[in-house]
């Protein structure tokens, strides 16, 4: 099994971006295992706690390092995306030489209820992760405007256009997985 650790830009309980990313898993099991980074309680990033560094972020960083790649699914706020995230990323990359996303295969999608579906908080998403060395796919593009409609009271995609745009995405995805992963060695096996 392939293990994914998914990184939400929102912490809202009934974000739509969350449920992206739990439909997304649906389609992608069993070949892709979705798990969920907690990031509800990483503080902000202070290098001054970086000696003796909270537990949340230690089991993030343990997270992202144990995964085989990683997914970002963000919203789109003031045409760039959230704090969240960014924070995640800043921790993600600290102590020095120790970044946990380096050479992490990855993805990236987002919703917004309107019509540019997260197109520019994604945008500049995409600059940091280049910057911060996860190997991120390009193509496809999931900018999606969300239509609650699409969506069935288990998560589930009821939409047969919007199914199958996401599990292209997802075809690809796993793809993308075999093709850019380093081999692990002995102690990561
Ligand atoms: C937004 N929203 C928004 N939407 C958009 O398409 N472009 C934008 O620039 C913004 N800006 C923005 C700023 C802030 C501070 C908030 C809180 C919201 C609306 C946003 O797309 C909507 O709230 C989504 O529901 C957020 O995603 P989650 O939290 O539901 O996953």
């Amino acid at each position: 099994m392939t293990d994914v650790a998914v990184l939400v830009g929102s912490l809202r309980r009934d974000s739509i971006n969350r449920k992206l990313a739990l439909a997304l898993g649906k389609l992608a099991a069993p070949r892709l295992d979705f798990r969920l980074v907690d990031l509800s309680d990483v503080p902000m990033y202070n290098d001054d706690l970086l000696p003796d560094a909270p537990e949340p972020v230690l089991r993030m960083k343990r997270q992202i390092e144990a995964a085989d790649a990683v997914l970002f699914v963000t919203p789109e706020y003031n045409r760039s995306f959230p704090a969240v995230l960014k924070n995640a990323i800043d921790w993600g990359t600290r102590p020095y030489g120790r970044n946990s996303f380096s050479a992490k295969p990855g993805g990236l999608v987002g919703t917004s209820p309107g019509p540019t579906g997260a197109a520019a908080g994604q945008n500049h998403l995409k600059s940091v992760l280049n910057v911060v060395d996860v190997v991120l796919m390009g193509q496809p593009e999931v900018y999606l405007t969300w239509k609650p409609e699409d969506f069935g009271e288990d998560g589930r995609i009821v939409n047969d256009h919007t199914r199958a745009f996401l599990e292209r995405y997802v075809d690809r995805f796993v793809k993308w997985i075999e093709r850019t992963s380093e081999p692990k060695t002995s102690a990561q096996a």
